[in-house]
């Protein structure tokens, strides 16, 4: 795992968006897994202004998000599809054909799942997989607890997930599904490369043991030290426990 931390997070977003660009201009039909969250709107900011300057075709790209609520429909206010319209999609002029997204109000959620799955098989595989993370160590939404899912797969929020996603429904954590969709750890090691970006203080703590703890359930991202290909993009604050393993692994 390669870790290069930048001053402020609007760098180290910045950094992030111009490997993402010079990967699809290097391979036109990439496949791209994608996250949502707080922390990746100024990577999709800066990744739409670096294909528009840079007139980057977009046309063969395929995209896989991580997760979706359940029971949330793309077009209702809160869904991850919305976002993912408003702040990429959309711009940047990606059509349905390209965009593959789990149906948050599928009939059946298992097969929904197996359907994604398969689809990533399908595609030939997620060629670079961009992650966020949890300030409790997920990855996707693959919350920590005593195990973890190997595929795509019906998931429980805990309560902080729901809390820091109240944003997205008016504020109110009682809005806020209390279970999703999401890939799986497997799904997530599967890809080819990864890339992860985290800033601020309050991701500082995950990322130390994410980097150099132990391999554990109670901390999901840990299972990314098993990958050969990740790069982890980070601001000062978000890096600044880098160096103090121990203590933050005392805190698990
Ligand atoms: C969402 C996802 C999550 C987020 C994580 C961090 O698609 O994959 O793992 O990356 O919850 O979210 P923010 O950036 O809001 O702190």
């Amino acid at each position: 795992m390669t870790t290069r931390t930048f001053p402020t997070a609007g760098e180290a977003a910045a950094a992030l968006a111009g490997d993402v660009l010079n990967q699809i201009r290097a391979r036109p039909a990439l496949v791209l897994g994608l996250p949502t969250g707080r922390t990746p709107v100024a990577f999709y900011r800066a990744l739409v202004r670096g294909i528009r300057r840079g007139g980057t075709s977009v046309a063969d790209l395929t995209t896989f998000n991580l997760d979706e609520f359940l029971g949330v429909s793309p077009d209702q206010p809160g869904s991850y599809r919305g976002y993912m319209e408003r702040y990429l999609f959309r711009p940047v002029g990606l059509g349905p054909a390209q965009i593959n997204f789990l149906e948050g109000t599928a009939a059946d959620p298992r097969l929904e799942c197996e359907r994604y799955e398969r689809a990533i098989t399908a595609s030939g595989g997620i060629d670079v997989q961009v992650l966020g993370i949890g300030a409790n160590g997920h990855i996707g939404f693959n919350e920590p607890g005593e195990w973890l899912v190997l595929h795509t797969h019906r998931v429980t929020l805990r309560p902080e997930t729901r809390r820091t996603n109240a944003g997205l429904f008016g504020g109110h954590i009682d809005s806020v599904p209390r279970e999703a969709l999401s890939m799986g750890l497997g799904t997530i090691l599967r890809a080819r490369k990864i890339v992860l970006l985290a800033t601020g203080r309050e991701k500082a703590r995950a990322v130390s043991l994410m980097v150099r703890g132990p391999l554990t359930t109670a901390l999901p991202a840990s299972f990314l030290q098993l990958h050969g290909d990740v790069d982890v993009v980070l601001d000062d604050a978000a890096g600044a426990l880098l160096g103090d393993t121990t203590g933050a692994a005392a805190h698990l």
